[in-house]
């Protein structure tokens, strides 16, 4: 099976209308709202929707009613005066969201998830479900009837490249790459795999050091910084449909 693999390592890149056609693009922001996306629909939130402004998130909060509701999200990586929570992963409990739509609105993340409207599908992916992630693109790649494209999206930080989300594209190329012989690797998705290939060794203590880390530190939230970095410890597929994030369910029935 031949798999072609492509990345785009910053959001900046001009989005024309085949840019993502036959593609299911898998969208990262490690620190954090990939990460919290992922714990809050594996701790039974009903839906993540993502919104680019703080004034848009606060009109779908008060059209929803109290107890269905949640509002979550971070400027400058603090929680917007009046919501109830701030993007730290640790605050998408099961007591907090269970049953909820979480409405969140982050710098980076939430705007990249508005992106490859086109695509045939649109995941969240990050360290703690990569697992699950490559389960369902395998899964896709041996559905498909023709060549289907993956794509890596990376959030980065303020327009700018983030080390840790494109390590986390490289670690999900790695795995891709390991699984199938025959790839198209394109230039950006082979720089992601190369650099995950030379930190995979100390790729915690690495990514501890570099500008989002250190800034989440000195805000005092190390405890999200180990959260994020951990492996497969939510295993969710955070599939995005129309203005939603919601739980991909493997529907196949088998007789
Ligand atoms: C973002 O979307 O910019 C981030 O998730 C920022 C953060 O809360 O660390």
């Amino acid at each position: 099976m031949a798999v072609s693999i492509d990345a785009y390592l910053t959001p900046f890149f001009h989005e024309h209308e085949s840019l993502f056609e036959d593609s299911a693009v898998v969208m990262i922001d490690v620190f954090r709202a990939s990460t919290t996306v992922a714990v809050a629909l594996m701790n039974g939130a009903r839906e993540v929707i993502p919104v680019e402004t703080l004034e848009k998130a606060v009109k779908i909060y008060n059209s929803l009613s109290k107890e269905v509701r949640f509002l979550g999200g971070e400027r400058n990586c603090l929680k917007p005066s009046g919501f109830d929570a701030g993007n730290s992963p640790l605050d998408y409990t099961k007591d907090n969201v269970y049953g909820k739509s979480v409405i969140l609105t982050t710098t980076n993340g939430t705007r990249i998830f508005q992106k490859a409207k086109q695509a045939r599908s649109r995941i969240v992916g990050s360290f703690v479900n990569l697992n699950a992630v490559i389960e369902y693109l395998t899964g896709q790649i041996e559905n498909s009837d023709d060549n289907l494209k993956i794509i890596f999206m990376c959030a980065g930080n303020d327009d700018r490249l983030s080390y840790e989300d494109i390590l986390c594209a490289g670690a999900f190329i790695s795995a891709l790459e390991s699984i199938y012989s025959d790839n198209y690797i394109s230039d950006p998705a082979m720089a992601a795999m190369s650099l995950y290939k030379q930190h995979s060794k100390e790729l915690s203590a690495f990514l501890k050091q570099r500008e989002h880390a250190l800034k989440l530190s000195h805000l005092g939230f190390e405890q999200d910084i180990e959260l994020c970095l951990s492996f497969d410890i939510c295993p969710v597929i955070p599939l995005i449909e129309g203005s939603s994030i919601k739980k991909y369910e493997n529907k196949t029935i088998y007789i």
